[in-house]
């Protein structure tokens, strides 16, 4: 039996202006009302993040919040970023770091993120630190080789400057958007070695109660396989999360 709680992530990049992210939002929250035995999360654009993370506060709602990025500064000139006390203050618990998009179209490189990332827990907020190999590296077998680098130098210096928790997610480049999903066997022979990561930088409590998500091309008739594979504690949705009424199906997954 897991003891982690299941996490169901959304991640809406660039969807959705604020009135659209709120109505989702609303949406989502009525849906999954009922449903406490999973933690959900949606990562709208930083704009909609307070309108959604306030709109969720006032039904109550238990959804969490969390911004797609941040900037490793606190504050200063640094024009047209968003820094962790920003998100802290726009209600938000969590920040999605490292995701493939950042790391392919924007320059994130696995230091910039190990930045990102102590700059997350300065604002108490929780990392999800996205890593994942791309088809080339997977035909050349570097798969561990790419993820034990991308772990290793995302979470440098986090032994002295622990987190009080971290996310992870694996997702496979090759398999972001594409429709092509992982295999099961697959995922399973990675979520199983990021984890020994996990005790090797961390500890094996640490690892334990460490929640490593699976995300890519995730769907309502791909939940139910991911879920049942031993070390997958919840995914990263994108394209499927947009509509309320197909992630809630996300949601629901039979366990
Ligand atoms: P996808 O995106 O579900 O559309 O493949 C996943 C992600 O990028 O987090």
């Amino acid at each position: 039996m897991k003891q982690r709680t299941p996490l169901i992530a959304a991640n809406w990049k660039m969807h959705k202006t604020g009135p659209e992210a709120v109505e989702a939002a609303e949406k989502l929250g009525k849906l999954c009302r009922d449903i406490h035995d999973v933690d959900v999360m949606i990562a709208p654009s930083f704009l909609s993040l307070p309108l959604v993370s306030q709109a969720l506060k006032r039904m109550n709602s238990h959804i969490h919040t969390a911004a797609q990025n941040l900037y490793f500064e606190d504050q200063g000139a640094f024009t047209g970023e968003i820094s962790g006390p920003m998100i802290q203050a726009a209600g938000a618990e969590y920040v999605l770091i490292g995701h493939s998009e950042r790391r392919q179209f924007f320059g994130d490189t696995d230091k910039i993120i190990n930045r990102k990332i102590h700059a997350a827990i300065r604002a108490r907020l929780t990392p999800v630190l996205c890593v994942g190999e791309t088809e080339a590296q997977r035909d050349e077998d570097k798969t561990f080789f790419v993820l034990d680098k991308q772990i290793s130098d995302g979470v440098k210096g986090l032994d002295s400057d622990m987190p009080e928790e971290l996310i992870l997610a694996y997702e496979p480049v090759w398999a972001i958007g594409t429709g092509k999903s992982a295999g099961t066997e697959q995922i399973a022979q990675v979520h199983v070695f990021l984890r020994s990561l996990l005790e090797k930088h961390f500890s094996r409590e640490f690892a334990e109660n460490t929640r490593i998500l699976y995300g890519g091309s995730v769907k309502p008739d791909t939940i139910n396989a991911l879920m049942d594979v031993e070390d997958v504690d919840g995914v990263l949705v994108g394209g499927a999360s947009l509509e309320p009424e197909t992630f809630i199906q996300i949601i629901g997954f039979r366990k």
